[in-house]
């Protein structure tokens, strides 16, 4: 199904947010498939980073023609350190929150960022204060892939005023499989007003001030946004983790609880909630179905209802963690408080079953998981502390997310059956993060203005605000 199948003439009038400010990337799915690249820069001078944003401008893609699938476009992202380098007015600066200026390294503890996790065994440039602007181009054919990299390359190649710290390409497996086996980019929440009509299961549309500043959250307000207005209008915050995926890790556990393959994918199915095409396991509990999992009007349109004790997906499985949608918990929570917009991207060699040895953990595959939100560093510190690292809202006792969790004392999963629930032991940390940041996604206007096209009006609220 193509994306203009699903913007009929009643979603594009009730259309309430500012398409033609909001960068593209906040309304425009993943492509499938997908190629790309995220270029991390730093810059080196005031004037030299606003110029570069003053190039850049033109060329970043706005959420004007979301529907219009087959386009490839730039995206922009800046750090607080960013900021600081383009010199944005101090009272600016201070109204950031300051989880954001602290940076995701420095909230390692609010994270719960431990062990393996810790920024100490980050790679370089992550969480080292030198990221200073993310451009991401994402394509969704190769051919469009170059072209529109050759168009960002121009703007920063040979410039002095930034420095390239890191390049790294990603793109769909073969059959749109992430590093770990599994179709993946399916349950995201509808946005209302944006125009997008909402796919079968998505829910009720989530309030648009959840995902961009300046309009009503779920509380019925806006959220504080970055001053001044001209700034912090239309603009979001992204998080962006790095994992690198254990393979061989991964592989080892599924041979070691199941005896054959069919077991096997029954329990890769059970840790995410879904199998690995997608399917999800409320609609095929005992055997996976290729063409479901395809097919986007019904692959998510499901509630827990008919499954309260997890018995078909398991309570503590990633997907019911991360979305929990209607199941009843002890601990009351709204979770439409807590949604993502995700965008992440794969990187590195495709996904093999028979990749078992150690070695095979250390390999550069993985998954640069970027998701959207108007509050970007409470939700993530929300889900890090009660969601993905505890168990308790599900009565799960010490249990972890077992694909993100971080697997300190060897942990265990809990599969909910008859006779007897099973409880297999000695679950490992699948995916290690080895890279963070908080980055200020600008609307298309504040990435003039901090270019300094505007910088007179720019100055006015900043002395007097
Ligand atoms: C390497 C790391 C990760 C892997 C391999 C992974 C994999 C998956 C897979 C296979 C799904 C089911 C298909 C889909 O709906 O896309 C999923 C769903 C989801 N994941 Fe992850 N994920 C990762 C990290 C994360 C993290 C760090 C978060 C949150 C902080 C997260 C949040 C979600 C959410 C919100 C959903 C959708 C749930 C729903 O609406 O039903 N994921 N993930």
């Amino acid at each position: 199904m193509s994306s203009e199948d699903r913007v009929g003439e009643d979603s594009r009038n009730c259309i309430a947010v500012d398409l033609h400010d909001i960068q593209a990337t906040i309304l425009r799915h993943r492509p499938e498939p997908y190629f790309g690249t995220h270029v991390f820069l730093h810059i080196n001078d005031a004037h030299g980073g606003r110029e570069f944003l003053r190039r850049l401008a033109p060329h970043i893609g706005s959420a004007a023609d979301w529907w219009k699938a087959g386009d490839a476009w730039i995206a922009v992202a800046i750090s607080y350190p960013g900021l600081v380098a383009l010199g944005v007015p101090g009272d600016s600066l201070r109204s950031f929150p300051e989880a954001f200026r602290a940076g995701m390294a420095a909230r390692a503890e609010e994270l719960h960022d431990y062990g393996a996790n810790d920024p100490k065994n980050w790679e370089r440039p992550f969480g080292s204060g030198q990221i200073h602007v993310q451009v991401s181009i994402v394509s969704p054919t190769e051919d469009k892939w170059h072209r529109t990299m050759e168009t960002a390359r121009q703007q920063y190649e040979g410039f002095s005023g930034v420095t390239v710290l890191l390049i790294q390409d990603f793109g769909a497996q073969p059959g749109s499989l992430n590093s770990l086996g599994y179709k993946d980019s399916i349950g995201q929440p509808a946005i209302e007003g944006s125009g997008v009509e909402p796919l079968p299961g998505q829910g009720r549309p989530i309030k648009a001030g959840e995902f961009i500043l300046s309009y009503p959250g779920e509380a019925g307000v806006p959220l504080a946004m970055p001053q001044p207005d001209t700034l912090g209008r239309n603009g979001t915050y992204v998080g962006l983790r790095k994992y690198q995926s254990r393979v061989g890790a991964f592989n080892r556990f599924l041979r070691e609880n199941g005896q054959n393959d069919e077991e096997r994918e029954l329990l890769a199915a059970k840790l995410v909630g879904r199998w690995r095409s997608g399917a999800p396991l409320t609609l095929a509990p005992a055997k996976d179905d290729a063409a479901l999992g395809e097919d986007p009007h019904r692959n998510n349109d499901f509630t827990y209802a008919n499954d309260p004790q997890g018995k078909q997906v398991p309570l503590g499985c990633h997907m019911r963690r991360m979305n929990p949608r209607d199941t009843k918990m002890p601990v009351l929570t709204d979770v439409n408080i807590h949604r993502l917009i995700r965008r992440s991207t794969t990187y590195g060699a495709p996904y093999d079953a028979n990749t078992i040895s150690e070695l095979d953990d250390e390999g550069a595959r993985g998954i640069y998981f970027l998701f959207i939100s108007a509050k970007a560093m409470s939700t993530l510190e929300f889900l890090q502390q009660d969601w993905i690292n505890d168990g308790t809202f599900m009565n799960l006792g010490s249990e972890r997310d077992p694909l993100v969790g971080l697997q300190e004392e060897r942990n265990t999963f809990t599969i909910p059956k008859e006779p007897v629930r099973r409880r297999i032991h000695d679950i490992e940390t699948f995916n290690v993060l080895r890279g963070g940041e908080y980055l200020f996604m600008p609307s298309l206007s504040a990435l003039k203005w901090l270019a300094g096209l505007n910088a007179e009006a720019a100055e006015r609220p900043a002395r007097h605000g």
